[in-house]
């Protein structure tokens, strides 16, 4: 018997996909489309949404912005902050997940940010981990390039702890709000943390109450053996890519066992496997809805360019036609290029893009009808062990009809199967949801 499995989705704030005739291409920037989208979900039953982030205008593939802009590929992308206040405000029971990161925001105004979304939201907040993975973005801070991936790991783990002891900074207690005494705060409950480290010096206390989950949830995607260890040290909830089931299953026993040396219950742990469905009337029909994407004239170089971004690797330099010359290496996201280039096999470049259609960031290729896909989740998870799957597009890219086979079609066919929540627990925060099964 299948265990029930969590869903989320993630998406950006950015332009929809324009190009296509049911997308409105961001405009107006008003955050309206996607806090649709948010309800939409909440109706489907989704734990979370997350919004992802990126900090700067890409200018990788051809050396040159013209990609990006042109193609409206990572840029625009708007602060996801103020659209998670839109569509949590105009949901009820949604966990609403952003993106900060830690090369970004100085660790007190993450912990002051994210206690007060928590607040705002009941307890639906969480904190997507990211460390940044762009030169460009590292340009934008006062440095002149990314530190290398393991001291942005060892930066993340300070800040991480900076930021839980803000949060302990106050007692769940502190607030006793006794009109008769004239005290709204117990002071003795509320102290500084002094934190000195290597990389971060805090005073504390944080100033805002403690919020419905004290701690905000945590979601990460490190990749690397450095960003395992700390997913699996932190983070409530884990979004990673692989490839097909036994890589999935791996990838998950790995996370379990680094927990575990690291003296943490993986019990309290949720991978979550990205996934791109692929949904039709019939078969045929997603079939062909696959194969259109993947040869329309943009594709290609729209994910080229994506990849370039992520990367910082010139994608331009290299014949489509050709398998890749080497093993391509980043300090950015190792673990993205690892999964697209597939090392090892004669793949060209255009066919590498091409099983990326499935998704760039399709963990497992899911095309066919709602109750096909379903089926095929089921056995996914039968096989992994759990605990769910994060749903998007292959370029972050929905538009509203999308967004309806996936919340009409597809969920309503895995909650037949009994196979993801069909109900939220009222007033369950977000870790409780995650927690439930
Ligand atoms: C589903 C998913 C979403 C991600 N979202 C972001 C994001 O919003 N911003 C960002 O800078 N990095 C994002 N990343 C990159 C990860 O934070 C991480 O850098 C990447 O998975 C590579 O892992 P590594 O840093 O351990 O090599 C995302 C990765 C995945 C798989």
């Amino acid at each position: 018997m299948t265990r029930k499995f969590h869903l989320a989705f993630i998406f950006d704030f950015a332009a929809d996909e324009w190009r296509g005739p049911f997308g409105t291409g961001g405009s107006p920037w008003d955050g309206a489309f996607h806090t649709g989208v948010a309800q939409a979900l909440e109706r489907a039953c989704f734990d979370f949404v997350i919004v992802e982030d990126k900090l700067m205008v890409p200018e990788s593939y051809g050396g040159s912005r013209e990609a990006a802009l042109t193609q409206a590929m990572i840029v625009p992308k708007h602060d996801p902050v103020p659209l998670a206040v839109a569509m949590g405000l105009a949901t009820s029971h949604l966990g609403i997940v952003t993106t900060l990161s830690t090369l970004a925001y100085p660790p007190f105004m993450t912990a002051r940010l994210a206690s007060t979304m928590d607040s705002m939201l009941g307890g639906r907040y969480g904190w997507n981990i990211v460390t940044s993975a762009e030169d460009l973005a590292a340009q934008n801070f006062g440095m002149d390039k990314l530190p290398p991936r393991d001291v942005r790991y060892a930066m993340a783990d300070e800040y991480v702890e900076v930021v839980k002891q803000l949060f302990a900074s106050w007692d769940k207690d502190a607030v006793v709000l006794d009109r008769d005494k004239g005290v709204y705060a117990d002071h003795t409950k509320v102290r500084p943390i002094n934190f000195k480290g290597e990389y971060f010096q805090v005073r504390g206390p944080l100033n805002t109450v403690p919020s419905p989950q004290h701690r905000p949830a945590f979601v990460q995607a490190g990749a690397s053996p450095a960003g395992r260890d700390f997913a699996a040290r932190n983070a409530d909830s884990i979004i990673a890519i692989a490839n097909g089931p036994e890589s999935m299953k791996a990838f998950r026993d790995d996370i379990h066992d680094r927990a575990r040396r690291l003296g943490r219950d993986p019990a309290g742990i949720r991978v979550l496997f990205c996934v791109t469905p692929t949904l039709g009337d019939t078969e045929e029909d997603a079939r062909q809805k696959q194969a259109r994407t993947v040869s329309s004239p943009q594709f290609i170089r729209d994910i080229l360019a994506q990849m370039s971004a992520l990367t910082e690797i010139d994608f331009a330099q290299f014949d489509v036609d050709k398998p890749l010359p080497y093993k391509l290496e980043t300090n950015g996201e190792q673990g993205t290029l690892d999964k697209f280039q597939q090392w090892g096999t004669d793949k060209t470049l255009r066919e590498l893009v091409m099983d990326g259609a499935g998704g760039l960031v399709s963990s497992v290729e899911l095309v066919g009808t709602p109750d096909q896909v379903a089926d095929r989740m089921g056995e996914v998870m039968d096989e992994v062990g759990g605990d769910g799957f994060i749903l998007t597009t292959p370029l972050l890219r929905m538009n509203r009809r999308y967004v309806a086979e996936v919340t009409d079609g597809l969920v309503p066919a895995l909650q037949r199967r009994g196979l993801t929540r069909s109900a939220y627990t009222p007033g369950a925060t977000l870790r409780e949801n995650l927690l439930e099964f």
